[in-house]
Formats: structure tokens, sequence, C-alpha cells
């Protein structure tokens, strides 16, 4: 027996991994966490298959589900919005589940960032002017930040950011990153990233309070950087014509040691 966790992507229910898609097909029992995984991927659970919404239920409770598909032998489906790396209380329940001796594994989904830079037809690092990501949050009820990770310190790189979990506190993330990337730095705020209500505004920290009046449903991205819609940005090396490497080498000598590019 084994409890599969699964990431069931940013929405649309065909952005799922094939693997994770067939594992629900192979579980009696599928545990999903209901405010945000759609109810379409329910129809890849075979029939007769136990179906638990976990939306309402303690992690106690969670784990008793889980302890007694264990007892009876039959794996588990476990699924989770987005990727499992990054906020979904994964790690919580794998401590649990390592105390009591049930073997589990990890199949990983499209996480929201990506489906949210998809949407915009964005890179997210372009060459001079973003070469990080960082995917972070404002602090919350359920959460609080640890003291070195402000916005204010992140700000202060220049990467791009995506702030998940932040989009009800919009003005206060505006004010903090406001001093270090400037007033016209790029903003995209995307709701419901693939699914069939996605909604998109652009527009820059100065402007973006303004442009999202009334639009401030909670499941969204704010993605802020000069990366977004840059459109004066230096091209890689990576496909120019004069740039000698392993895989498209000008001249005959080998000059790339294993594990080079
Ligand atoms: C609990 S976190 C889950 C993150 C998820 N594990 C992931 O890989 O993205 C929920 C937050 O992720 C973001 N999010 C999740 N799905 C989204 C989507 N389809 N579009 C935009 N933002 C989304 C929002 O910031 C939301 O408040």
């Amino acid at each position: 027996m084994t409890v599969h966790f699964i990431g069931a992507g940013p929405g649309a229910a065909d952005l799922i991994t094939l693997r994770g898609r067939d594992l629900i097909a192979s579980c009696p029992v599928c545990l999903y966490a209901g405010s945000l995984v759609p109810e379409a991927l329910l129809d890849h659970c075979p029939e007769g298959a136990r179906i638990i919404n976990t939306a309402p239920m303690s992690l106690d409770d969670i784990i008793a589900e889980i302890k007694a598909a264990h007892d009876a032998g039959q794996d588990v489906a476990r699924l989770h919005s987005g990727d499992l790396s990054v906020w979904s209380a994964m790690g919580e329940q794998l401590r649990r589940l390592r105390a009591e001796g049930i073997p589990y594994d990890v199949t990983p989904g499209v996480p929201s960032f990506a489906a949210a830079a998809a949407a915009l037809g964005a890179e997210l690092t372009l060459p001079g002017v973003a070469q990080s990501l960082v995917l972070t949050r404002t602090s919350g009820r359920a959460s609080s930040m640890p003291d070195g990770e402000t916005l204010e310190n992140f700000a202060k790189t220049g990467a791009t950011l995506a702030v998940h979990l932040s989009v009800h506190v919009l003005e206060e993330v505006v004010a903090r990153l406001s001093p270090s990337y400037g007033a016209d730095c790029p903003v995209a705020i995307i709701w419901r990233a693939t699914w069939p209500d996605q909604k998109i505004i652009k527009a820059t920290l100065g402007t973006v309070i303004e442009a999202t009046e009334g639009e401030r449903g909670r499941t969204a991205l704010i993605m802020v950087g000069h990366a977004l819609g840059a459109t004066d940005f230096d091209e890689s090396c990576l496909y120019a014509a004069d740039y000698d490497r392993r895989y498209r080498p000008i001249g005959t000598d080998p000059r790339f040691p294993e594990g080079t590019e």
C-alpha cells in the first residue's frame, strides 16, 4: 500500500502529468484538497472509489483516513493544487506518515507560477534583466513569515517575484516593493490561471491599485519585476551563431569536459 501525493496542477483538468492521472485511476481511495483542485480530475478515479474532500478536515482526520486505507491495504491518491513543493501542507502529512511507517511517493504538478507565466506568455528570467525568480507570500493567519524573508529584502535583489496568497493585501505589497522596484515596474495579477474564468490585469506598481479596484478575489498571483513585458533585453548566448558549445561546437577539437554545456 502506498500514499501517492500528486500535484493536481493549477486548475485546467488536462494540466496534470500522465503519471498523476494514471495513479488516480489506480487508487481505490482519493483524498483531494477541494478548495483548489478541479473536480474534473476526480473523473479519473475508478468506479466505486472512496473520494473525500479534505478541505473541511483536520490533519488528524486526514491521517485517520489514510491509516484506515493502509489497514485495508488500499492505495491512496492524495491530490493538492499546483505542485507539492510549495504551500501544499504535504510536509506535515509526510512527517506523520513516516512516524506511522506508511509508504508514500510524490508526483510533481504544474505550479501556479508557471501557469501564470504561461498565461502572460512571459519568460521570467530575461538575460540582463532578471535571472532569479522568488516564490514568496506575505504573512497569513495560518503562517507567519521568517524574519529575513521580507518583501523588502527580496525587492533589493531585483529578481522577478511571484507573490502568492497576498492579493487581498495588494496595497501592502505595493507599498513594500515600490521603494526598490520603482513606480514604473511592471506588475501582472493573474486570477485563477488556466480555469475557465481566468483573468489578467497588467499594470505597474504605480497604477495597479487603481487598475484592480473591485477585483480582489483570493486565488491570484501577483507577479512583479522588470522582466515582465521587457523588450529591451540581451539575447542569450545559447543560440548565438558564434557561441562555441558542446551541442553546437565550432571546430572539431573536443574542448568540453563531461558535465559542461
Ligand atoms: C495554498 S497556495 C498553493 C500553491 C500551489 N501548491 C502551487 O504550486 O502553486 C494557493 C495560492 O497559490 C496561488 N494559486 C494557486 N492556483 C492558482 C491559479 N490557478 N492562478 C493563480 N494563482 C494561483 C494563489 O496565490 C493562491 O492563493
